[in-house]
């Protein structure tokens, strides 16, 4: 026995060990941890338990029968993170770059099935040079095995994924297909053709960090949410964000215990400028409205005229959609609307209730918004506001203006509680532009032309420049003091916890894409 104990122990010291020493002291010279050293700081201590250690790959082609390394480049295996179960899978650049081979495909699938079955949160660690190249179509199928299982875990369970150094080629798409994308500044890139095959076919000289870098993917294409300096900054995000989130579908919003006092907040009554042209920034209204130091902001610096992220309210988690009159007076445009689209149906997908805080003057003008599909791309938000059945609360903070104000989850598209602050605006379009339009004629046979217009802007404003024409109607459940917000609120999600919709009986919906 005690041979055999010692046969195992090797066996696992070598597998602990991955590509060698040589090969991890590049790693850590890289400023990247090990696959190993990731799954330990993510985990809570001691609760790491491995899968398929001992797993080894089947090609002899091209001499790797002579050269095995257990675990086959990628560690796999469950533990917790703040108490609750994960499924976890690392990739280990120290093995073969982090190649995904057919049994390293298999490894992945493998837990990607155990947290579908049990519903608990699959986290990915990605590092890898993509196809393992010796191993031809057989990697390629382990790749699509992958992206298959990704697909009928979407909205069953969550599914985070870290890209901590290269991501090439079709491995791109599985993060792709998850529910959110991390990456980290500097050592990690992302894209479907590389920098040399680029060169190639367009004759662009481009880099690998301005191809695909995480700035890039953070602010222009938007592929990636949340972004960090480096790994353990990146896995201190992935725990933050599993905090929000429940296990799976079936349970509800992560909560904290709570008890409601006062809970007046006096500093919202003064953020919003007299002047309806003056900027402000949302997020102050956000803070003043959830508990404290509870945002978590995804995709901070793309599309930034709107808002989102979750927060706590009352102790439980929320997802927050804003408009934010900073950049573009918070406008909707093709990327906000694709944004907030993906974020309100992650929401959706899991039960945490959603609070829109709107002041949108409409959707942005112009030939390059209507070329880029505008149309379609703010159906998206439509969409999914639409067929959103968790708790949703608008709050309207100044300006709701023209199909805007439908988008930013109206009464009328199944919103549960609409407030308004008292200053709100909600109308077709400004006054001055209203003005125009319909008192053309008036103010054209006008001999002071400038004072009819500054008249009849006066008229409309007078009209519809308020909350008030809205809640006659009911459009608008109730006018607020900004000051009470965070309390009534705390109260509409609370009366709304048990809410139940039934859907119409189909196959799934087709969301404009
Ligand atoms: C097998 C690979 C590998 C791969 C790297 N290695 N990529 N082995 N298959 N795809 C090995 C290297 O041989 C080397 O082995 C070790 O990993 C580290 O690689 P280096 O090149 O020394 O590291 P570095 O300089 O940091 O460069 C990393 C890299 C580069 C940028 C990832 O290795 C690279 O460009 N690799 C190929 C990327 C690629 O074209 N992949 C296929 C994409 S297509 P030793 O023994 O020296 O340590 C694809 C299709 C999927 O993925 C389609 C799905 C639908």
């Amino acid at each position: 026995m005690d041979q055999k104990i010692k046969t195992l122990n090797d066996k696992l010291a070598l597998a602990k060990l991955g590509g060698g020493q040589a090969r991890i002291d590049k790693q850590h010279e890289k400023k990247k941890l090990t696959a190993r050293e990731r799954v330990m700081y993510l985990l809570d201590e001691g609760s790491f338990e491995e899968i398929g250690a001992l797993v080894t790959h089947r090609t002899k082609d091209f001499g790797m029968a002579d050269q095995q390394y257990y675990g086959d480049g990628v560690v796999t295996g469950y533990g917790t993170v703040n108490g609750k179960l994960i499924y976890v899978f690392a990739q280990d650049f120290t093995v073969f770059g982090g190649s995904l081979s057919e049994t390293h495909a298999e490894k992945i699938c493998k837990i990607m099935d155990m947290a579908i079955n049990v519903g608990a949160p699959l986290v990915g660690l990605n590092d890898s040079g993509g196809a393992r190249i010796q191993e031809g179509v057989r990697s390629l199928g382990g790749y699509a095995d992958i992206f298959y299982k990704n697909v009928q875990a979407s909205g069953v369970i969550p599914q985070i994924s870290a890209i901590m150094g290269p991501c090439a080629g079709g491995a791109v798409y599985s993060p792709a297909m998850t529910d959110f994308t991390m990456m980290v500044q500097d050592t990690s890139y992302m894209f479907v053709t590389g920098p040399n095959v680029v060169k190639t076919v367009t004759n662009e000289a481009v880099t690998s960090e301005e191809l695909g870098g995480a700035s890039v993917h953070a602010s222009k294409s938007g592929v990636a949410h949340i972004t960090a300096t480096n790994d353990v900054e990146c896995l201190e995000d992935i725990k933050k964000l599993l905090s929000y989130l429940p296990q799976s579908h079936k349970e509800k919003a992560a909560s904290i215990p709570f008890e409601l006092k006062e809970e007046i907040r006096p500093n919202l009554n003064s953020i919003v400028p007299e002047n309806p042209n003056k900027p402000y920034d949302m997020h102050e209204v956000i803070t003043g409205i959830i508990d404290e130091d509870s945002f978590y902001e995804i995709h901070k610096n793309y599309a930034e005229n709107i808002i989102v992220g979750f927060a706590r309210l009352g102790g439980r988690s929320i997802g927050i959609v804003a408009n934010q009159p900073m950049f573009l007076a918070g406008v909707l445009d093709v990327d906000s609307s694709k944004k907030a689209a993906r974020f309100v149906r992650f929401c959706d997908c899991f039960n945490i209730p959603l609070l829109v805080l709107e002041d949108v003057p409409g959707f942005l003008p112009g030939t390059d918004q209507e070329w880029n599909g505008i149309i379609v791309n703010g159906a998206k938000l439509l969409y999914a506001f639409s067929e959103a059945t968790v708790p949703r609360v608008t709050v309207i903070t100044r300006k709701a203006y023209g199909g805007a104000y439908d988008v930013m989850n109206s009464k009328h598209i199944g919103a549960d509680m609409n407030f308004a602050w008292p200053n709100a605006e909600i109308a077709v379009m400004g006054a001055k532009g209203a003005a125009e339009i319909i008192f053309k004629k008036e103010i054209s046979n006008a001999e002071d032309k400038e004072a009819k217009l500054k008249e009849k802007e006066a008229e409309y404003a007078k009209l519809f420049a308020n909350p008030y024409s809205a809640a006659e109607r009911g459009f608008i459940d109730d006018v607020i003091l900004p000051q009470n917000t965070r309390r009534k609120l705390i109260k509409a999600f609370k009366m709304l916890e048990n809410k139940a919709v039934s859907k119409p009986d189909r196959k799934h919906g087709n969301i404009p894409l």
